[in-house]
């Protein structure tokens, strides 16, 4: 047997559902029940009847599958794979804008640890940020960590006033406005599509900001012949398969996200062989972070707006 038919063998004996980030490697995209964008994933994990959940992606996602799901064991493959940006904000940045902003919203994107999503108010994704604090009551809103998703967020929604924390994605900051526009003086026919975590000055230069599915999504709509993509490498793998004789050219060579990468096939095989890697989290600790995830679904349901 080889190691897809064993993966396939052991997920079906075993009542395993993995789900698996669009950063993730090919191979291990192909043998995923799931593969989407942080939203969907979230929403699989939450949603999901087998009794285990493999997520192949990185630490804050097993972290929230476990908060919504307390009752379902979550393994990983890797579980140092881990998101930079989580930790670039600290329960004490909170406490002290909350301090100095009575009624402000502390709005949290997903990439983020547990601690802190147990002090925001609600989570975000990509997919969902802006319909999520278009929701609001509050008139301000602090974003955290990432500062490139948050002022994206905050042009589109100019009635609210803005506090962005200063975090940011070390991957897509490799997407530089230089890269972009020699990519589009390679490809003058193309249209850019681009990650909000991208920086400003490489965001002005797109044709559209969207999460990874909202890229995926786009050419279909669009119906054009070539694109240059500005986000990270693995959503290669689903937009080469959706739309073949299509050409797609990366804004930036170097943009891989490494962690995501540390989720291989033998590792995938070898969790579920032996279920060793179980994300695990203190159970006060996991009440405290529940609502802000469960309030994001809340606001963000039904279907999925991309921005
Ligand atoms: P989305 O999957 O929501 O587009 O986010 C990208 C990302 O960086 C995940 O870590
Ligand atoms: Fe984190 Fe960036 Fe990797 Fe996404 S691509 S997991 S934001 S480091």
């Amino acid at each position: 047997m080889t190691m897809i038919e064993e993966i396939k063998r052991l997920k079906q004996e075993k009542n395993v559902l993995i789900l698996a980030h669009y950063y993730t490697e090919d191979a291990v995209q192909t043998i995923a029940d799931v593969v989407g964008d942080s939203y969907l994933l979230s929403k699989k994990a939450a949603a999901s009847k087998a009794s285990t959940i493999l997520f192949c992606g990185v630490e804050f996602m097993g972290e929230s599958a476990v908060i919504l799901s307390p009752e379902k064991r979550v393994l990983m493959p890797d579980l140092s794979a881990d998101c930079p940006m989580a930790h670039m904000v600290t329960p004490e940045d909170v406490a002290r804008v909350r301090a100095a902003h009575p009624g402000i919203a502390v709005v949290c994107y997903i990439n983020s640890t547990a601690e802190i999503k147990a002090c925001a108010d609600v989570c975000v994704t990509s997919s969902n940020a802006e319909r999520v604090v278009k929701a609001l009551d509050a008139q301000e809103i602090y974003f955290i960590p990432d500062a490139n998703l948050g002022r994206h967020i905050a042009e589109k929604i100019p009635e609210k006033t803005f506090y962005c924390h200063d975090g940011y994605c070390p991957v897509h900051a490799k997407i530089t406005a230089e890269k972009v526009m020699a990519a589009k003086a390679a490809h003058p026919g193309a249209k850019v599509l681009m990650h909000p975590e991208c920086v400003p000055e490489a965001l002005a230069l797109a044709d559209y900001i969207g999460s990874t599915s909202g890229i995926i999504d786009f050419p279909e709509k669009d119906g054009g012949g070539e694109y240059i993509i500005a986000t990270e490498a693995g959503v290669l793998y689903a937009l080469k398969n959706r739309y073949p004789g299509v050409s797609f050219y990366m804004a930036s060579e170097d943009c891989i996200c490494e962690d995501m990468k540390k989720n291989s096939l033998e590792k995938v095989y070898e969790v579920l062989k032996n279920a060793d890697k179980v994300m695990t989290m203190d159970e006060g600790l996991r009440k405290r972070a529940e609502h802000s995830l469960k309030a994001m679904h809340r606001l963000a349901s039904q279907e999925v707006q991309h921005v």
